[in-house]
């Protein structure tokens, strides 16, 4: 099969489209024909300087498409039903193997490129918000990095759960742009300071929960943009800065920061659930996938590098 590859980490340059040999099939698990590759802010990072788990290493977590193999033990899954998959590597590929408990069939009828985004935005949004962010209606939020994947997920989701939306973006362009996803008031940290706006926001008070994808000093300004009783969930680290922070304003406020990583809970029937009801009401139009640009697998270091120039809102897709 073609792949885009890589033999060591690095800027989007050291991906190369080659071909690779065919991945064999788990008795637990299932192989695809990949019809649409969601890229993941982790995908880049990881490209940037994660782990070569296999030489060349072929990188990525989502990936949608048709089943041409099943594992003898899997019993839930056949060949030729269309699935959205997450896995810890393999999505830039023409074909992909996934253990069968992350891969989620899609409703027929739905486009499988629009399903690729969910499993990994949007569970892990709704994780933030809800799982772990203990949001409820009436509330504010702020979503910082609010025109990234897992952004506008927590945008549409907090919006539809009845609360209060603030986010952050790098340039006022991409601030509007999100309005049509239920964004309320959108802070261009480029040319504003956040906290002081989250105050002006808020009267104060500031906002009852953050969803930080960034880290590094954009997780200070998440701290120090809470209100009494408020709290962050840290989910990533897109900033590419070191995580230390301040937390001296947390106890006297009953605040609290709560990790979130959704790979550790992804096969619990929870998650597993909870990714297969979001798909659901993806089909149903429920919220909107937001797909920014595609390109062929082929040109995968283009796509990457078009991502890390911040012009995307929402996904870009490889198509094999
Ligand atoms: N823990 C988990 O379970 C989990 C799950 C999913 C994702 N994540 C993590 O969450 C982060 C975001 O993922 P994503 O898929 O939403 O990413 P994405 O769609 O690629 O968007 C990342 C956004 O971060 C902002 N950003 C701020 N500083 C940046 C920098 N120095 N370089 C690049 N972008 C920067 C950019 O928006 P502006 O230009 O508007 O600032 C950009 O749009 C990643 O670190 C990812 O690994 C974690």
């Amino acid at each position: 099969m073609k792949a885009a590859v890589y033999y060591e980490n690095g800027d989007p340059g050291v991906l190369s489209y080659e071909e690779v040999p065919d991945p064999n099939c788990h008795p637990k698990g299932v192989v695809i024909r990949v019809e649409a590759v969601s890229i993941e802010g982790g995908d880049t990072l990881n490209r940037w300087r994660g782990a070569l788990v296999t030489r060349p290493h072929v990188v990525g977590y989502q990936a949608a498409g048709e089943i041409v193999e099943v594992g003898v033990e899997v019993t839930n899954l056949r060949v030729g039903q269309k699935v959205a998959t997450t896995g810890a590597f393999g999505s830039h590929a023409e074909l992909r193997a996934v253990p069968a408990r992350t891969a989620w069939p899609i409703p027929e009828g739905f486009d499988p490129k629009l399903a690729s985004v969910i499993p990994v935005a949007f569970g892990t949004a709704d994780d933030c918000l809800f799982e772990f962010g203990r949001l409820k209606a009436g509330e504010t939020v702020l979503v910082q990095a609010g025109a990234s994947g897992v952004g506008i997920a927590a945008i549409q989701l907090a919006k539809r759960a009845g609360a209060r939306v603030l986010a952050t973006a790098s340039s006022d362009e991409r601030l509007e742009r999100l309005k049509t996803y239920g964004l309320d008031e959108g802070i261009n940290y480029r040319t504003s300071d956040v906290v002081e706006s989250v105050m002006r926001l808020t009267n104060r008070k500031g906002v009852d929960l953050v969803v930080d994808s960034v880290g590094g000093s954009t997780l200070q300004g998440s701290i120090l943009s809470l209100a009494y009783r408020g709290r962050v969930s840290m989910v990533g680290a897109a900033g590419r800065e070191p995580m230390t922070v301040d937390v001296s304003s947390m106890m006297g406020g009953n605040r609290s920061l709560s990790g979130v990583f959704l790979g550790a809970e992804i096969t619990t029937d929870r998650v597993h659930n909870n990714i297969q009801r979001l798909i659901d009401e993806a089909a149903r139009g429920e919220f909107e996938v937001v797909i920014d640009r595609t390109f062929p697998l082929s040109q995968a270091a283009e796509a990457h590098a078009y991502i890390e120039s911040r012009q995307a809102v929402g996904r870009v897709l490889l198509i094999p």
